[in-house]
């Protein structure tokens, strides 16, 4: 559901609950307000009784027979105010009571018609005009305390009312806004993390099923720029490498031109001194040549390196393993060389995703070039430590050489780019570079001259239930 539309819901629930309570309200409001009325018509009412009673207290003492037709004409007088007001007090005490209330009228009216007419004193007959005449004030007295209880009652429940449904649409507004809230704050956090892994080149997707609201619009447009994006992206690397292929096939027959001559002129001076050549000599110039064909050799090795990376087998390694292996097979070089090795690898690390090999590779590679800047001996150390919020792990492979200028920094990763003459093919840290993209991972260099250079390889970590997290 959008969550607009939980929101209009929430509002509407707590909107009803607020009609609901005021219905119940003004109910309550009604309600003690005709009872209110009736309190008052049975004041009046008591009043009325009252005052019959004093009359008929003035019959008895004086025998005053004129106080008898007082209390007739107050009888039908109340009767005429009752009968004006009925409804009200029919509505306030209902109509059985309202019928009684009646009935102890007549009653009373009667014995006072009896006395009346009665010839002399009977004691029975004013016995009875005095039993109802207090039975009609004690009724309508009980009746008038009943209603007023009744008026506290419903005040009092109307409070409580009050009191709880208050706190409860509380509660409920902030136990949606709090969801809601979370909903939100969830969705962006999500959000956050595909714009920063965009901005860090990984254009994945987010994962899990897309929500049925405004974010799932907002995550689906963010998927659709960040498979935009990545396939902009190959679009850029595929003409890019056919701008370096022009570079690279310049650079390649450069390469080759110079052990082809070499080998060319080796074999024209083997043919035009053939006869004055002696065995050993024929040897060296053999030797030469096979040199020189070597050299062709490993210059198209690292080119068919370079050019079509082999399929990479990824799988979930320990780097440390890896970097263990790869000093291994660079032991003898490390042995005849000047160079102190150190490594210091990360207890715990997180497994990385990768093709052994081709990192093994990746490694040999740099500290193939840390043993060549150190010539004269150094220090060579190795580091495998956490990366940032442990989605990947670092390598480091730092040395104590003769560093790097900067101006040729930002060229050491571009195929062919050699300080090293004859010596260097200048393929190494290229082909190194695209083994590591491949990874998904990251390769970084930092030197000083003089001091030394530092390799850092970043590399994506295991991660069981998606098989990468970066990268991929
Ligand atoms: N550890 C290092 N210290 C100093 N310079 C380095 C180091 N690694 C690489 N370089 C520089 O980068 C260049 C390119 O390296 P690379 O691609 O491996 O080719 P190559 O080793 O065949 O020259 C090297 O020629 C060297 O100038
Ligand atoms: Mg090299």
């Amino acid at each position: 559901m959008k969550i607009e539309n939980k929101i209009i819901l929430s509002n509407v629930f707590n909107i009803g609950l607020i009609l609901l309570i005021g219905f119940f309200a003004m109910q309550n409001l009604n309600l003690i307000l005709t009872k209110l009325r009736f309190v008052e018509i049975a004041d009046d009412l008591n009043a009325s009784f009252l005052e019959m009673r004093l009359s008929e207290k003035n019959y008895f003492l004086y025998q005053d027979e004129s106080a008898l037709l007082d209390i007739k004409e107050k009888i039908d007088a109340t009767e005429r105010s009752i009968g004006q007001v009925s409804a009200d007090i029919s509505r306030a005490i209902g109509e059985t009571n309202l019928d009684l209330l009646k009935s102890y009228l007549r009653q009373y009216a009667e014995v006072v018609d009896e006395v009346k007419t009665s010839v002399g004193h009977s004691v029975r007959i004013d016995a009875k005009l005095r039993t109802r005449g207090r039975g009609l004030r004690e009724f309508s007295n009980t009746i008038t305390r009943l209603e007023r209880k009744g008026v506290n009652d419903i005040i009092t429940r109307s409070k409580n009312v009050l009191f709880y449904s208050f706190w409860a649409i509380l509660a409920s507004a902030v136990i949606v806004s709090h969801f809601i809230s979370q909903r939100i704050l969830r969705s962006l956090r999500e959000i956050q993390r595909l714009a920063k892994s965009i901005s860090q080149g990984n254009f994945h997707k987010i994962e899990g099923s897309v929500p049925d609201d405004e974010f799932g619009t907002v995550i689906a447009a963010v998927n659709a720029m960040s498979e935009e994006l990545g396939n902009r992206e190959d679009e850029l690397i595929q003409s890019k490498k056919l701008a370096s292929l022009g570079i690279l096939t310049a650079g390649v027959a450069h390469e080759l031109t110079n052990p082809l001559n070499n080998i060319s002129m080796i074999a024209q001076n083997y043919m035009e001194f053939y006869d004055v050549l002696n065995e050993t000599n024929r040897l060296e110039l053999m030797k030469q040549i096979s040199g020189e064909t070597e050299r062709i050799e490993e210059i198209v090795k690292n080119l068919l390196d370079f050019s079509k990376p082999k399929e990479s087998k990824l799988e979930e390694r320990n780097i440390n393993e890896t970097v263990r292996k790869s000093l291994e097979l660079m032991q003898n070089t490390l042995d005849i060389s000047n160079v102190e090795v150190r490594t210091e690898l990360g207890e715990g690390l997180a497994h990385v995703y990768i093709d052994d090999h081709q990192i093994q590779q990746v490694l040999v590679n740099l500290i193939v070039n840390a043993v060549h800047a150190m010539e004269r001996g150094g220090v060579l150390k190795l580091a495998t430590r956490p990366g940032e919020e442990e989605r990947t792990v670092k390598v480091d492979v730092i040395d104590t050489g003769k560093g790097i200028p900067p101006e040729f920094l930002p060229h050491v990763f571009d195929p062919f780019f050699s300080t090293k003459g004859v010596g260097g093919t200048g393929l190494g840290l290229s082909v190194s570079y695209g083994i590591v993209k491949n990874h998904g991972g990251n390769i970084k260099v930092d030197s000083m001259v003089g001091a030394g250079t530092t390799f850092t390889i970043e590399l994506p970590v295991y991660n069981k239930s998606a098989g990468l997290i970066e990268g991929g």
